[in-house]
């Protein structure tokens, strides 16, 4: 909790009421903030630091054997512009508690226990979400990983990995893969708290799927250009919205559907505007449905250049699918909770998260504990103290499982 509070003080941004959250941008001088702390922390602890060609951080304390494959738990510390304390934050410092709980008692476990964080898991900066553990696990190479531009100021995520003092030298993809990978979490929504339930055992990830319209019209007068000759981008962008949400409530189930960003150019009050940049995010549990929503929006994007003259350049920001974690893997968070005495309830992940990445190379699963009201994202967000501490509880029961395990 103490550690939580330190990190969530970088990068501090406050509410009207009081509300503290956090503004800790993928690679900007807040993120370097923060990562100094937690290394400075790493390296109390006296463990091995190191960081990785995209600015992934390991942190790990060995095992009796080194012939055996590491266990590895983390998650991150960026954050989007308006978040909270606890999104990834949780996941880095309960790992660092469990290393610091087995240190403490003198308990040196069979394999390597290794704690990460990965470099802008959020993708608010640099999409696609999850970049760092994406590259970690092969799934992008490094070179063009390197090469993603920021969406706010254009800076190349090299150069910005570089000016924080975090492009390492740890070859990514990495060499070798963990054995397995837990990973904790707030919820982020509002299931276990309707269910009263203190621990979510995570079955996988939902599909997502983001993309970037940038939809050019043609800039005019606005007091002297007749509705017939209008090219309007921002109305455009503003069906494309409505039909965003329609599709999703269509669709029904676990469709979600989410506008989050428009910036319009000039923005201003009596400017017929000239381009609207827009981004559409969609997530689905089931990928046959997600290629249904991807379809619909592209067909209603197509009337809206039919109906309207503008144009419409498109560009995938982001397109993972969905992920199911191992079954003993889940299994075993399931019997750990509950050997612990807490109620648990079995669910898919609504947000993007590292282990889904992970889960590519090696087993994997995630514990999740309950967002107060639901909120994330957001500056509110918050988790009660005693379910944090239930989370960590059985992130090191399971971490200890998996440790002391030779097979
Ligand atoms: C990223 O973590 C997301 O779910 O958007
Ligand atoms: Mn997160
Ligand atoms: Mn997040």
């Amino acid at each position: 909790m103490r550690r939580l509070e330190a990190l969530g003080e970088l990068g501090r941004i406050e509410g009207p009421n009081g509300e503290q959250g956090c503004a800790r941008l993928a690679l900007t001088d807040a993120d370097r903030e923060g990562r100094d702390l937690v290394v400075t922390w790493m390296r109390d602890l006296g463990l091995t630091v190191e960081v990785d060609q995209i600015g992934n951080v390991f942190a790990t304390y060995p095992g009796s054997d080194p012939t055996l494959g590491s266990v590895m738990t983390g998650s991150h510390i960026d954050t989007v512009r308006t978040g909270g304390r606890f999104d990834g934050n949780l996941g880095v410092l309960s790992g660092l508690e469990v290393l610091e709980t087995l240190i403490t008692h003198g308990v040196q476990p069979l394999r390597s226990v290794t704690v990460a964080f990965f470099t802008d898991e959020e993708g608010a900066r640099f999409p696609p979400d999850m970049l760092g553990s994406l590259v970690f696990v092969g799934g992008m190479s490094v070179e063009e990983a390197l090469d993603v531009r920021a969406v706010d100021d254009g800076a190349r995520l090299g150069d910005e990995l570089i000016r924080i003092g975090y492009a390492g030298n740890k070859p990514a993809p990495a060499a070798t893969f963990p054995h397995r990978y837990v990973e904790l979490h707030i919820e982020q929504g509002p299931i276990l708290e309707d269910l009263g339930v203190t621990v979510g055992v995570v079955e996988g990830v939902q599909g997502i799927s983001w993309t970037q319209l940038t939809i050019t019209g043609q800039s005019a007068h606005a007091g002297t250009t007749p509705m017939r000759l209008r090219r309007d981008p921002v109305y455009a962008a503003s069906r494309v919205t409505a039909a965003a949400r329609d599709i999703a409530i269509d669709l029904g189930g676990d469709q979600v559907a989410t506008v989050g960003r428009i910036d319009v150019h000039p923005n201003l009050v009596n400017v017929v505007p000239a381009a609207v940049t827009m981004t559409v995010d969609l997530r689905n549990t089931d990928e046959q449905v997600l290629r249904e929503a991807e379809q619909r929006l592209q067909a209603a994007v197509d009337q809206v250049i039919a109906d309207e003259g503008v144009t419409v350049e498109r560009r995938s920001l982001a397109r993972f699918e969905p992920v199911e974690f191992d079954p003993a893997m889940v299994d075993l968070v399931e019997a750990t909770a509950m050997r612990l005495g807490h109620s648990t309830h079995r669910m898919p992940s609504g947000a993007g998260h590292d282990a889904q990445m992970l889960a590519r190379v090696c087993p994997t699963s995630m514990i999740f504990t309950p967002s107060v009201n639901g909120l994330s994202h957001n500056i509110a967000e918050f988790t009660e103290p005693d379910d944090l501490t239930a989370g960590a509880n059985v992130l090191l029961q399971v971490l200890l499982d998996q440790a002391f395990t030779g097979d």
